[in-house]
């Protein structure tokens, strides 16, 4: 394992430490709404903490970008781009399904990346070049090819519903021309499944950078595409995002595609 990643792998695992021990008393926490149905609590805070801490240890010049503590050192080269806890909403009600996300982009590129689900001890890492692992195994995206077999992941919209009545016409669609549609309410999951094999493809309208980038590049590196709704890279900055294997994303955008307003088509 690249040392870099090494060292993203030991951050997340610390990260992993502190939210496991606050999910045994989640009664007792102090839970924040930033906005309308969107929750942080200080375990959000000590998990993005213990992640910066152990790098910034390690990279001084590095630069963060952490969905809770925002930007800090951006003009670096490097940046470590972290959600520290993706499935809030999850953990709050003791759904065993969150993980902390850590991607690294170095000059605009994601090079590294860890997804870390702690209840499963699941670990699922990439490296640019060097292919996507679930803890020591190999990783692939499948290679069905027809959309109609495929299992799909997604996320709904629940804070803001500015897209609620397009998203619905999507997944009507996607209902029909699938097996079957799952969402288990944490991003950076639903795209290292993708990388799995465990779904065939993803698609959610407006994720963060942070949600995205490490999941993204283990999608990539499983040997699967990672697009806009167009088909073009604006993923990372507009947040969405299609990932799928070759075959099922070309169908996926078909099905899409009827339903894109200007403002979720790729930018000009
Ligand atoms: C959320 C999860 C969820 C997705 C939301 C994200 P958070 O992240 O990834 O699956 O549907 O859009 O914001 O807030 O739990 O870190
Ligand atoms: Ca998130
Ligand atoms: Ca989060």
């Amino acid at each position: 394992m690249h040392p870099m990643l090494t060292n993203a792998v030991k951050a997340a695992r610390r990260a992993g430490n502190i939210i496991t021990r606050a999910s045994e008393d989640i009664g007792s926490l102090k839970i924040q709404t930033k906005t309308y149905n969107d929750f942080v609590t200080e375990v959000d805070k000590a998990a993005e903490q213990a992640i910066i801490d152990t790098l910034k240890e390690l990279y001084p010049t590095h630069g963060f970008l952490g969905e809770e503590s925002g930007e800090s050192n951006i003009q670096s080269d490097f940046i470590w781009i972290i959600d520290p806890l993706d499935g809030t909403t999850n953990f709050l009600h003791g759904f065993p399904q969150y993980c902390i996300s850590i991607a690294l982009q170095e000059r605009g590129v994601l090079t590294h990346a860890v997804v870390y689900d702690p209840n499963r001890n699941d670990l699922f890492t990439a490296t640019k070049g060097r292919g996507a692992f679930l803890n020591d195994k190999r990783i692939r995206v499948t290679q069905r090819t027809k959309l109609q077999e495929s299992i799909i992941g997604t996320g709904f919209p629940f804070r803001d519903f500015t897209h609620l009545d397009t998203y619905l016409a999507m997944l009507k669609d996607m209902i029909k021309k699938t097996t079957g549609i799952r969402r288990p309410g944490s991003a950076a999951l639903d795209l290292a499944y993708v990388a799995a094999g465990w779904y065939d493809g993803f698609w959610e309208i407006g994720l963060s950078t942070w949600d995205i980038a490490a999941g993204g590049l283990i999608v990539q590196e499983a040997g699967g595409i990672v697009a806009d709704f167009e088909g073009n890279e604006s993923w990372l900055k507009t947040g969405n995002i299609v990932a799928a294997n070759p075959k099922v994303f070309a169908q996926m955008l078909q099905t899409l595609a009827p339903h894109l307003t200007d403002d979720l088509k790729s930018p000009k």
